[in-house]
């Protein structure tokens, strides 16, 4: 976007834009979702991943048909918003060793997902039945029935078990070297 010639004037514009900002957002997800199916070592959860990447690619297509009843190229527009869930994500992750509490954390993270998508979509499709294109939003309003859906789901395992096994994980007891590390660290005193 440019600070003398603004890119979006009119609301057709907004509406191209929110297009190409979620399809780069499933973009995105796509390409992570592999990452959290091997993270993830409950069964119930990778499972449930591996299923939203299907779904995931499936949505894609559904983009692909409202760019082309819109008579556009698919193109996806850089959104900060998701990459920075992403990375938020993939950073929290790489600091959890308990695998439980890791399950956790990967849930957490895909329920921020879909609720993002959740909002894009909602707008997308209210935006696309106020331009008087009801069968682009009808594909939106597809994949927003899918993205509540998932994230039902992954609201059931967290309650169920995920969030409660991993409340109950103790924090691993440090051996008699570490702690004489860690004591000698406070105090400025080498270990020995
Ligand atoms: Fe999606
Ligand atoms: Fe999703």
């Amino acid at each position: 976007m440019g600070w003398f010639s603004p890119d979006m004037q009119t609301m057709e514009e907004l509406f191209m834009h929110g297009l190409q900002d979620i399809y780069y957002a499933e973009n995105q997800i796509k390409k992570a979702l592999p990452d959290m199916v091997s993270k993830a070592s409950d069964p119930e959860l990778k499972k449930g991943f591996r299923m939203h990447l299907k779904q995931t690619n499936g949505q894609i297509k559904r983009l692909d048909q409202a760019f082309k009843k819109l008579k556009q190229k698919p193109k996806g527009t850089k959104c900060p918003a998701i990459d920075g869930i992403i990375d938020e994500a993939n950073e929290i992750a790489s600091e959890i060793e308990d695998k439980m509490v890791l399950n956790a954390a990967l849930i957490a993270a895909a329920q921020a997902v879909e609720h993002y998508e959740i909002t894009r979509y909602g707008t997308l499709a209210a935006w696309a039945k106020l331009l008087g294109r009801s069968d682009v939003a009808r594909l939106f309003v597809a994949n927003l029935k899918e993205e509540k859906a998932t994230d039902k789901k992954l609201n059931a395992i967290a309650k169920r078990k995920i969030n409660r096994k991993a409340a109950a994980r103790k924090k691993p007891k440090m051996t008699r070297a570490q702690q004489d590390a860690m004591l000698a660290a406070s105090t400025g005193i080498p270990a020995v």
